[in-house]
């Protein structure tokens, strides 16, 4: 492509660092899309024929259906896509070929197919979290008024509802989806025609090539075009809290369902067995989810710091985005995946969550609430008095409303009863219907809400 200035090719090891076909062929499609819209344009603004116009696009439709069957010979001698292409289409058409890079450089090439591609990726990456949601809010709904305990520092702290645990992860995905489309709004800008770095004087028509490419605009800078992965790293990014997201909930899947808590059993489908021990039943996907995320996290580090130092405009250094985002599509979408099947699948073990929802005093604060609420004690001195109960019932080994009535009076003789009523885990629940609380009502309500945004989309 270069053979004017060069009196010899490159070396082998020259060839093998420079080389980005093995990864870079993966955008040929938006490469293709990209050169027929481009050379469509060329001929409207009269910069090149009609008839080249043609002869090129037919040349690049039969590209296209080449790499498709599998029939295509990439060559890592031609180092990219777009070489391997370009120099297919000079084999196919002939010297109409040369006219295709006419006001256009590999620079704002690849930035437009990368963009195009990553705003396809985006797109899938919402739907699947959309997925996601409806599995979330399904089982919501469904065990809206499971008791299982709810923890701070992995420690029994109050009873809540699986459902309102699993309408956790829905705000959570539902942000990433926020964060993903407001990622696409921004990327969606056509770099094609900025040139090499400084634009061109042909007469091109920049609008003409967003729009045939589905972009809102061209972008404004033609330096900043050829040199912006922007649009790469907040999908990086986005990516990455979503990963971190799928992580923390497969990580409790993983807590779950181990015998110990036996909260959950996960299905055959997402669970492996052990090759010498019998009786086991692994959280493969789960764990897997996981360490995916360590490896989606790490795609947005590297990116970043290849960019970080990098001058105006171009250079060479940004070849090594496609591999990190390519990785960080694959992996999330399997993770997504995984995620979602078993969200679907695990069946929740209910009489499980509720013995141990119970455990570890957790409705100690209702007590507290109720010496405030009826006795108007200020509720520090009602920590207090709660405390000196749950010091009674751990020296005695017994729960909170295994306390006789006369023991807890010692603590207040105002004490009556009606306490035993808030004691127990439904009340305790129920009783948090504060906007955003667990109680089911509260979880009924929120699986409505979710329901109703997700079919006005
Ligand atoms: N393969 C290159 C990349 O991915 C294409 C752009 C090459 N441009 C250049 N001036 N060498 O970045």
């Amino acid at each position: 492509m270069w053979g004017g200035r060069f009196a010899s090719g490159p070396s082998a090891i020259m060839e093998a660092i420079n080389a980005s076909i093995s990864f870079d062929k993966r955008l040929y499609r938006e490469d293709i899309a990209g050169s027929i819209a481009h050379s469509a344009m060329l001929a409207a603004q009269g910069i090149i024929s009609q008839g080249d116009a043609a002869e090129i696009r037919r040349g690049l439709e039969q590209i296209h259906d080449e790499i498709d069957e599998g029939r295509f010979e990439f060559s890592v001698a031609h180092e990219d896509i777009h070489m391997n292409v370009e120099a297919r289409l000079s084999a196919l058409i002939g010297p109409a070929a040369g006219r295709l890079h006419t006001a256009r450089s590999r620079n704002d090439q690849v930035a437009v197919d990368f963009r195009l591609f990553v705003k396809n990726a985006a797109g899938d990456l919402d739907r699947a979290l959309r997925l996601l949601i409806e599995a979330l809010v399904d089982r919501a709904e469904e065990h809206a008024a499971t008791v299982m305990p709810g923890f701070t520092h992995l420690q029994a702290a109050q009873p809540v509802t699986f459902g309102h645990h699993c309408l956790a992860y829905v705000e959570m995905a539902a942000r990433d989806r926020g964060r993903v489309q407001d990622a696409i709004r921004r990327m969606d800008e056509s770099p094609l025609g900025a040139a090499a770095l400084a634009g061109t004087g042909f007469p091109i028509d920049r609008h003409r090539t967003a729009e045939a490419l589905g972009f809102r605009e061209p972008t404004r800078n033609s330096l900043d075009s050829v040199s912006d992965r922007d649009f790469a790293l907040e999908f990086l990014a986005a990516a990455s809290i979503t990963a971190t997201h799928l992580s923390r909930l497969a990580e409790e899947i993983v807590i779950w369902s181990t015998p110990q808590f036996d909260f959950v059993r996960l299905s055959d489908a997402f669970s492996t067995g052990s090759s010498i021990m019998p009786q086991k039943k692994n959280p493969d996907a789960a764990e897997l989810v996981r360490a995916k995320t360590g490896r989606i996290n790490g795609s947005l580090v590297a990116l970043l710091t290849i960019m970080k130092g990098l001058p105006l405009s171009y250079s060479k250094d940004m070849q090594e985005d496609k591999e990190q985002v390519f990785d960080a599509i694959d992996n999330l979408a399997l993770a997504l995946a995984a995620v979602t099947g078993m969200v679907s699948d695990l069946q929740v073990n209910a009489e499980k969550m509720r013995a141990a929802a119970g455990a570890g005093f957790s409705t100690a604060t209702d007590l507290a609430d109720w010496l405030v609420r009826e006795l108007g004690l200020p509720f520090r001195e009602a920590h207090h008095v709660t405390g000196r109960a749950v010091a009674m019932a751990e020296e005695r080994r017994v729960a909170l409303e295994a306390l006789p009535l006369e023991d807890l009076r010692q603590l207040d003789g105002r004490i009556t009863n009606a306490i035993y009523s808030v004691l127990s885990v439904d009340a305790s629940v129920a009783s948090r219907t504060s906007f955003g609380g667990t109680a089911p009502d509260n979880v009924r309500a929120q699986v409505r809400h979710w329901r109703e945004r997700l079919s006005a989309e």
